[in-house]
């Protein structure tokens, strides 16, 4: 498994968790320093079956380079993964927070101050969709994240989590419930 990320702050806490797992994960784990643009490069042309990028693409302005490059270093029948911020329900959290001023002007814009204080961009499902299938990728299924519990921040679940968890799988797997969540996470195979 090969993590690769820009920043050394962040493949620090890899490392740092890493340190923590046994001899038998530490050794199937690499870890690379380099933009997800210039995977194919870094790794000099090597190809996997299951590629995964989770909330990357809301810092990037031109999302195509990263999106063509995680194709690129995906083998014919592997997994891709894309996790990504919901531009269509922006103005939820906003709203179920009383922050209404803030949730009115979510309606006309793709990006917000997400949870880091960063302001990120949004994707729609169909921008996604669409990206993916022209570089290659069959959409399998999405999913949205986090449908009923995103304005509720660092609360602590109660012991009731469980329930939480299944409630949020039911909801992240159909219409309406998953249109509304804060993320997206859509799965397809590459040609
Ligand atoms: C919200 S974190 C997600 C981290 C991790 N992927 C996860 O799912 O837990 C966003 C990460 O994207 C990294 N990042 C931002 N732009 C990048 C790029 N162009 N190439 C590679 N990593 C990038 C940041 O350094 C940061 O670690």
């Amino acid at each position: 498994m090969t993590i690769l990320d820009s920043s050394e702050e962040m493949l620090q806490r890899a490392r740092d968790a890493l340190a923590s797992e046994n001899g038998s994960v530490r050794e199937r784990v690499r870890l690379v320093r380099g933009t997800g643009e210039d995977a194919p490069r870094i790794l000099e042309g090597e190809t996997f079956d299951a590629v995964l990028c989770h909330g990357v693409l809301p810092y990037l302005e031109d999302p195509e380079p990263l999106v063509r490059a995680l194709t690129e270093i995906s083998r014919p029948g592997a997994v891709v993964s894309v996790l990504t911020k919901n531009a269509e329900a922006l103005a939820m959290r906003p709203a179920l927070e009383g922050r209404y001023r803030d949730a009115l002007s979510a309606f006309d814009s793709d990006r917000d101050t997400g949870g880091l204080r960063v302001v990120t961009r949004g994707y729609t499902i169909l921008s996604l969709l669409g990206m993916l299938k022209e570089n290659g990728v069959e959409p399998i299924q999405w999913y949205g994240i986090r449908v009923f519990t995103d304005h509720l921040g660092d609360q602590r679940p109660g012991p009731d989590l469980t329930d939480v968890l299944e409630a949020e799988w039911e909801a992240g797997l159909r219409d309406p419930y998953r249109r509304v969540a804060r993320l997206i996470h859509l799965i397809g195979r590459k040609r």
